[in-house]
């Protein structure tokens, strides 16, 4: 047996604070606060054995969020494992922006009385179409999850599932919008949301990037192409498509950047969509995140 203040002051040097305390926390099931209060808490050998085992875990650099597998987001709890990224808390902006619109009557169904469809590409952990789903009460939405990955879509499914949204979201496995390809399936009367959080690293960046991300989390959530911009030119074109075979159809597309693209994908956007109307927006940290398309 050995007490919290032991064990804290055993493997103070070898890990950070915080991630020694969710650790602790989570192996033995208490809110982080408990092992604060509680400096004479007695562990038993078995998890203490397995707080070693998770501790060299994490001082192999593998990310908090995979060992204890699941990452807060939006004030709600993900499943997470190797096969997801781990939901950043800049993309909570992505919600904010998305709920704020829905204080527009255009998409509020109870307003306008036109159905709205809201479609998340590139899903993962499903963070952010269960966020909304799990926000925006109204029945008459309807809500997509779409992913290339197969493995992410099962996590996906299951976080709906955790957060009692499933009833709500149907997820769809394929690349970019190609599951609507008959896209006679969005005509008429839908207004149309289209989120995404693709993978947009460039090579350069991702070669920066902290070796918890690179070693852990998958590559083909976050790199696309040598700047970055392979999929959302590629959505951007499949766009354009549902637009012009959809008369009258409203739509918005809500898209996470990494900061040094907003020039290119003011070019871009410029270039395929010359009516648009584009906001540019800023995370918490003052960085270029989110560029909101009107159509
Ligand atoms: C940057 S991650 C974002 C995950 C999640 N939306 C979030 O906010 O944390 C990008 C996701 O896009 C998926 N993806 C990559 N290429 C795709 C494609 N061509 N079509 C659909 N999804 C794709 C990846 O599997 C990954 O889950």
């Amino acid at each position: 047996m050995k007490t919290l203040a032991e064990i804290r002051q055993k493997y103070q040097k070898k890990l950070d604070f915080l991630d020694l305390e969710l650790l602790i926390a989570h192996i033995i099931k208490k809110p982080r606060e408990f092992v604060l209060a509680h400096p004479e808490y007695e562990l038993d050998k078995f998890k203490i054995e397995n707080l070693k085992l998770k501790i060299a875990r994490r001082a192999k650099h593998e990310p908090i969020a995979y060992i204890l597998g699941h990452k807060e987001f939006f004030g709600l709890e993900f499943r997470v494992d190797e096969n997801t990224l781990i939901p950043r808390p800049e993309t909570e902006l992505l919600i904010e922006e998305v709920l704020q619109e829905f204080q527009d009557t255009r998409y509020n169904p109870e307003y306008s009385g036109q159905n709205t469809k809201i479609i998340d590409v590139g899903t993962g952990s499903g963070n952010i179409i269960v966020s909304l789903a799990k926000n925006l009460e109204s029945k008459k939405i309807k809500f997509v999850g779409i992913d290339i990955s197969e493995k992410a879509l099962r996590i996906a499914k299951q976080n709906a599932k955790k957060n009692k949204v499933d009833k709500k979201i149907k997820f769809l496995k394929g690349s970019l919008l190609e599951p609507f390809k008959k896209y006679s399936l969005l005509t008429t009367h839908y207004s149309l949301l289209i989120l995404a959080n693709l993978p947009y690293l460039s090579k350069k960046i991702y070669s920066s990037t902290p070796v918890d991300v690179k070693k852990y989390e998958p590559k083909s959530a976050l790199i696309s192409g040598t700047d970055g911009l392979n999929h959302y030119k590629k959505l951007f074109k499949q766009i354009k498509k549902i637009y012009v075979s959809c008369f009258m159809l409203n739509v918005t597309c809500f898209v996470e950047i990494s900061p040094e693209q907003k020039p290119r994908i003011q070019k871009l956007i410029k270039i395929q969509f010359p009516e648009a109307k584009i906001e540019f927006k800023k995370d918490l940290a003052g960085k270029w995140r989110l560029l909101v398309i009107k159509l």
